[in-house]
This record gives structure tokens, C-alpha cells and sequence, in this order.
């Protein structure tokens, strides 16, 4: 029988039992179920709406639960539609009427959004921690590798010479932003609703401001109608997940063009990698490329909360369930990937040679040519041209720029001098971008603190 069986003669068929429960993932709130009934069983107390021994067995009851839960011993009905039945009804079948009290004042609509907020704010914490870890695997990597030197790209085609630090590093800033989401999903998470009841508040003298306390949060909701619909904390926390895995589908998308014959520029440690059943040969970089597809799920989840949401009326709406398997999917597919993401880069070798060997093919040092010329006095739009002849000729002739006699520069202006050579040096050229962010390493060793700086003071917030 539920628990609301008063007003009913009949029960649910099986099928409509089981289609209608979301118990199967709301177990998973278990813990945070716990937590609420406790501080709203001893505001109850407080308050005097029920007696202090009452609070006591609730409390004890409820740690018993807790413990057969985390035990395996506590056997979950199917016929409970969610945790917050199942918990109820085991206290009440353990302690009798001082558990039958439990619910006063309260409904499943502020109860459940409790849960879930708890819940949210722990993971969002969680995910922080590992974004964190993935910030020090790209840190630790950038100081290890600072040197070494690839072809930057644009279009997937060489464009100038960057450092690898400069380009790993540009991941950190990108895992940084990110920590900011989570961080401010957890913010929006931080609102205790408890006290909203069903839709419109209660008539008990409830003090939710000391139930909020109790639970850790900062504040309480405004707004009852408001309250028991809204779950715009769950989808900032998806948003900042699925911006997160677009990062890192980018970063795995590199990792699988880079670990290929034809880049060579890294090799995955074998605990990063698998091999084939039918080729001998294979090493594949399955995890980055897992990476990369998990996106699709956690951008998934965001858009099924989005629509689920979408032109619901006020209040609490039955759609509302299907609100937190999609968030605890995206939450811990993240987490997953960052932990993979942060192993396979401190892990991964670096195959400075081949980098360098792809620095010296496709004129990387076109621009610098130009500029070069630009300083002597020739506009720099005069100066892309000569050189974009010089590069047609080196096509032609199938030689790199530094194969060109002076003479050949001459030709096509004669305010190239014999130092044009220094002009050609791929090290020089990325060195001598020493703007604020560029890839001289004058100032990448400047932006290594500053990424080192942030990672510090987002770690003292966690
Ligand atoms: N299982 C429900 C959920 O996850 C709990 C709230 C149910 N409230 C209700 N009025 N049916 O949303």
C-alpha cells in the first residue's frame, strides 16, 4: 500500500508502478534524503510541533537506516516510488508512530528539491576537485615539455611555431573557466527550500531558516511556487558540465590526430591504450576518443532538462522527476573523464623530433619574413606579397625558405640582407612573440605562474 493510500481503493497496476517510480535513480540520493529528514525531524523539535523524544528515535531511526543502506542490507521495495517513500516507510516500520510524525510540515515537492540541491552541491564540489587535478596533469606537463616546439595551426594547417607549453597551457585556461561554472552552479545550489511544503508554505511554525543552517546552506529560497519548480541549478550544473566536455573533447580530438602515423607527435602510455582483436599491430587511443564521444551524452543530458523544462506550468509538475537522472549522468561522466583526461596526459611520451621535424615544413616563418620586411620600411601588405611569391617559388622548386639563396630573396626585394637568415629560425620567431599571452617563452614562464596562481586560489575554494 503507499503511503497515500487514504484516498484510493485501488493500487497502480505493476507496469504503471514501475513506469511512474524513479526510485532505480533517486536511491542514489539516499544520503542527502537522510540529512534533510534529520534537520527538519529536529526543527520540528525545536519548535515544538513535535516532542523531543519524537526527534530522538527519528534521528537514531533514520541513522539506522543510513547504516543498513551503506551495509547492503537494506532491501529497496519496487513498489516505493522513490527514496523518500522507501526511507519513510522503513522508519516508520522500525519506530512506528514517531516516524508516522516525520512528515509534518513537509511534502515530497520541497523534500525532493532538498535532496537534490544537497546532491548537487556535493558533486559540483567533486567536480571541481577534479578539474583541478587535470589543471596540475596540464601544469606539470607544460613545465616538462616548455622547450619543445610544434607548428601552431589554423585551419589544421600550419600556421607559425608555437611552444608545446604555450599549447598545453591553453587547456588550463580553458579547465579554469570551467571551474568558474561549477563553482557558480554550486552557488545556485546553495538555497535551502525546505519549509515550501507542496506549492504554498505551511501552516506550522516552521524556522527554515534553522533547517537551512543545519543542512550547510546559505540561505533560503523566496518563493514557495518558485521553490518546488525550479531547477535552474540543475541546469547551470549540466551547462557547466557539457561546456567542460566540449573542452575536453577538443583536447582528446588532438590527442587522436597526434598519437596517428602521420602526426607521430605523442605516444600514449599502454594504460591509455588498446589493441585490436583482429590486428596485431593496433594501438589505439580508445580513451581520448571516448572522451571525445561521451560529449554527446552530457550535451544530451543538458537539452533533455532544457525541454523538460520548457513551458511547464507553476508548480511542482510530475515531469520534474525526470530531472536528475540526466544531471547525476553529466556529473559523473565528467568526473570519469577528467580523471582519464589528467592520467593519459601525465602519462603520455612526447615525441619532441617529430614536432620539430613538421616546424621546419610549411614556411612557419612566412609571417616573419614579411614582418621582416615591414620593419626595413615596405608596407606590410607589400610585404605578404614578395614573400607569398617567395613561398610560390619555394613550392615550385619543392624547398623550405631557409633552402633560398639571398640572392633569391633579393630578387623579389632588395631590402633582404644576409641577416634574413636569422629571420628563419622557428625558435627565434616563437621567442620573439612576446606580447602579453603569446608563445615567447619569456612570457609563457609569466603565464605558467598566473595559470598556477588561479589553480592555487580556485583550489583554497573547494
Ligand atoms: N519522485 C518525485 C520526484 O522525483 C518526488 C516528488 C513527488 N511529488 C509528487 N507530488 N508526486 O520528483
Amino acid at each position: 500500500m503507499a503511503l497515500w493510500s487514504g484516498r484510493f481503493t485501488e493500487n497502480v497496476s505493476e507496469f504503471t508502478q514501475r513506469f511512474g517510480a524513479s526510485l532505480p535513480v533517486d536511491k542514489a540520493l539516499y544520503a542527502q534524503d537522510i540529512a534533510g529528514s534529520k534537520a527538519h525531524a529536529r526543527m520540528l523539535g525545536a519548535q515544538g510541533v513535535i516532542s523531543l523524544e519524537d526527534v530522538e528515535l527519528i534521528v537514531a531511526g533514520l541513522d539506522r537506516i543510513q547504516a543498513r543502506i551503506e551495509a547492503g542490507e537494506f532491501v529497496f521495495d519496487i513498489n516505493d516510488e522513490d527514496i523518500h517513500m522507501s526511507v519513510e516507510k522503513a522508519l516508520i516500520a522500525d519506530i512506528g508512530e514517531a516516524g508516522a510524525r516525520l512528515h509534518t510540515g513537509r511534502s515530497r515537492n520541497d523534500q525532493v528539491i532538498t535532496d537534490t540541491r544537497l546532491f548537487a552541491k556535493q558533486r559540483a564540489t567533486d567536480l571541481m576537485q577534479a578539474n583541478a587535478a587535470l589543471r596540475h596533469a596540464l601544469v606539470e606537463a607544460a613545465e616538462k615539455h616548455f622547450d619543445v616546439i610544434l607548428p601552431g595551426y589554423t585551419h589544421l594547417q600550419h600556421a607559425q611555431p608555437v611552444f608545446l607549453s604555450h599549447h598545453l597551457l591553453a587547456y588550463a585556461w580553458m579547465f579554469a573557466r570551467d571551474f568558474k561554472r561549477l563553482a557558480a552552479a554550486r552557488e545556485a545550489a546553495d538555497v535551502c527550500p525546505l519549509g515550501c511544503a507542496a506549492l504554498a508554505g505551511t501552516t506550522y511554525p516552521l524556522d527554515r531558516r534553522a533547517t537551512a543552517a543545519d543542512l550547510g546552506f546559505s540561505d533560503v529560497t523566496a518563493n514557495s511556487l518558485d521553490t518546488v519548480s525550479d531547477r535552474d541549478f540543475l541546469l547551470d550544473l549540466s551547462y557547466a558540465a557539457s561546456v567542460s566536455c566540449v573542452h575536453l573533447s577538443r583536447l582528446a580530438e588532438e590527442i587522436v590526430l597526434w598519437s596517428t602515423a602521420e602526426f607521430g607527435f605523442i605516444t600514449l602510455s599502454d594504460a591509455f591504450s588498446t589493441g585490436s582483436s583482429i590486428m596485431p599491430q593496433k594501438k589505439n587511443p580508445d580513451f581520448a576518443e571516448l572522451i571525445r564521444g561521451k560529449t554527446g551524452r552530457v550535451v544530451g543530458d543538458l537539452v533533455a532538462l532544457l525541454i523538460t523544462l520548457k513551458s511547464l506550468p507553476l508548480a511542482y509538475n510530475k515531469d520534474l522527476q525526470e530531472d536528475k537522472e540526466g544531471a547525476i549522468d553529466a556529473a559523473r561522466t565528467l568526473e570519469d573523464c577528467y580523471t582519464c583526461m589528467a592520467g593519459m596526459i601525465s602519462t603520455m611520451t612526447v615525441n619532441a623530433d617529430a614536432m620539430r621535424t613538421q616546424v621546419d615544413k610549411g614556411y612557419l616563418a612566412a609571417t616573419d619574413v614579411a614582418d621582416y620586411l615591414a620593419k626595413k620600411g615596405l608596407p606590410f601588405r607589400r610585404a605578404h606579397e614578395v614573400v607569398g611569391h617567395l613561398v610560390l617559388l619555394c613550392d615550385q622548386r619543392g624547398c623550405g625558405l631557409e633552402d633560398l639563396s639571398l640572392d633569391d630573396f633579393r630578387a623579389e626585394s632588395d631590402l633582404f640582407e644576409a641577416d634574413i637568415t636569422g629571420a628563419l629560425d622557428a625558435v627565434s620567431i616563437a621567442d620573439a612573440r612576446v606580447t602579453e599571452g603569446g608563445t615567447g617563452r619569456q612570457v609563457v614562464k609569466e603565464q605558467l605562474e598566473l595559470v598556477k596562481q588561479a589553480l592555487s586560489i580556485d583550489e583554497q575554494a573547494i
